[in-house]
C-alpha cells in the first residue's frame, strides 16, 4: 500500500492509474478508523479498480469550539487496518499542504439542505466539508467516492455540489455499521466513558422504538419525533440536540412519512456530541 503526503504526488499516482484506464474509487476519511470505514473500504474494492482512502482531520469544517484539537489520530494502526482491506493507497496531507499560505477558496453549499440538522448548529461545517471533499475528488481524480449513512446529510450536501459543479464522479451511499449493542460507529465514540457508552445506546434505540412504531402503522412526524424525544428524555446522561424527520433525500418538512423519510438525531451524552438516524419509507 503507497502512502503519500503531498498534493504532487497523490496526483502522479492517479495520473498514472487514469493513463491506464483504471476506475478510481476515493474514500475520505478523518483517520480513527473503525469497521464503519472499513465496510466503505470494501463497498469501493467490490466497484473499483484501484482504492484510495484519505486520512485527514480537516480544520475547515470544525467550528471554533469543537473537538478538532482532541479528534483521535492513529494513522499508524490505521494503516494497518487499510491494507489488511486491499486499499491500494493512502492520502495523509498536513493541513499546511492542503491549505497552504494564502488560500481563501471555498466551496459554500448554501441552500435549505445545510442550514438544518447539522448545519444550524455547526454553521460552517458543510462550506468545510465540500471544500476539502472537492479537493480529495480533484486530487485522486476519482470517479468513484463512498459515503456513510451515517452522516446522511453530508451525502445530501456532497449529491448536491457534485450535481450543482458537475463533478465527473458518482456518490454510492452506504449503510450504517453499528455495535451489537446497537451503537453506531464513530471515531468519536473513543471519547466515551464505560457509563456514557452504556447511555448512549439511548440514541439506536430511541430510533428502533420509532421505526418500529412506523412500521406498525404510524405515520405522523410529530408523534414518531415524540417517541424519540421522550426515550431520549429519559436518559440522564443525555442531552437533546435536536430531533428531526424530513423527506429524503430533499430534506423538505413533511407532515406525514409517505415517502422515503430520514428521522436524524444529535445528542449529547457528557461533552460527546452523536448522531445517529434511520430512513423510514
Ligand atoms: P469520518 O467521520 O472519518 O467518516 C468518513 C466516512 O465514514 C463518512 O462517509 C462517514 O459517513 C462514514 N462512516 C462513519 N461511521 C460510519 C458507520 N458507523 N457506518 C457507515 N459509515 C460510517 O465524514 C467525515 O469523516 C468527513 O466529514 C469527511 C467526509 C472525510 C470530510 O472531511
Amino acid at each position: 500500500m503507497k502512502i503519500f503526503r503531498t498534493v504532487k504526488e497523490m496526483q502522479a499516482f492517479a495520473g498514472e492509474q487514469k493513463k491506464a484506464g483504471k476506475v478510481i474509487g476515493l474514500v475520505p476519511t478523518m483517520g480513527a478508523l473503525h469497521e464503519g470505514h472499513l465496510t466503505l473500504m470494501r463497498a469501493a474494492k467490490a466497484k473499483c479498480d484501484v482504492v484510495i482512502a484519505s486520512v485527514f482531520v480537516n480544520p475547515t469544517q470544525f467550528g471554533p469550539n469543537e473537538d478538532y484539537d482532541a479528534y483521535p489520530r492513529r494513522f499508524d494502526e490505521d494503516c494497518q487496518k487499510l491494507e489488511s482491506v486491499g486499499v491500494d493507497a493512502v492520502f495523509h496531507p498536513e493541513p499546511s499542504e492542503m491549505y497552504p499560505e494564502g488560500y481563501c477558496t471555498y466551496v459554500n453549499v448554501d441552500g435549505d439542505i445545510t442550514h438544518k440538522l447539522c448545519g444550524a448548529q455547526r454553521p460552517i461545517h458543510f462550506r468545510g466539508v465540500a471544500t476539502v471533499v472537492t479537493k480529495l475528488m480533484n486530487i485522486t481524480r476519482a470517479d468513484e467516492a463512498f459515503f456513510g449513512q451515517k452522516d446522511a446529510q453530508q451525502v445530501v450536501v456532497v449529491r448536491r455540489f457534485v450535481s450543482d459543479l458537475n463533478l465527473p464522479v458518482h456518490i454510492n451511499m452506504v449503510p450504517i455499521v453499528r455495535e451489537e449493542s446497537g451503537l453506531a460507529r464513530s471515531s468519536r465514540n473513543a471519547y466515551l466513558s464505560p457509563e456514557e457508552k452504556q447511555a448512549a445506546l439511548v440514541l439506536s434505540r430511541s430510533l428502533r422504538k420509532a421505526k418500529a412504531a412506523y412500521e406498525g402503522g404510524e405515520k405522523d412526524v410529530e408523534t414518531l419525533k415524540s417517541i424519540v424525544t421522550k426515550e431520549i428524555q429519559a436518559e440522564p446522561m443525555a442531552s437533546i440536540d435536536y430531533v428531526d424527520l424530513f423527506s429524503f433525500p430533499a430534506l423538505k418538512p413533511i407532515q406525514t412519512v409517505d415517502q422515503e423519510s430520514l428521522l436524524a438525531i444529535a445528542v449529547r451524552i457528557g461533552k460527546t456530541r452523536l448522531i445517529d438516524n434511520v430512513i423510514l419509507g
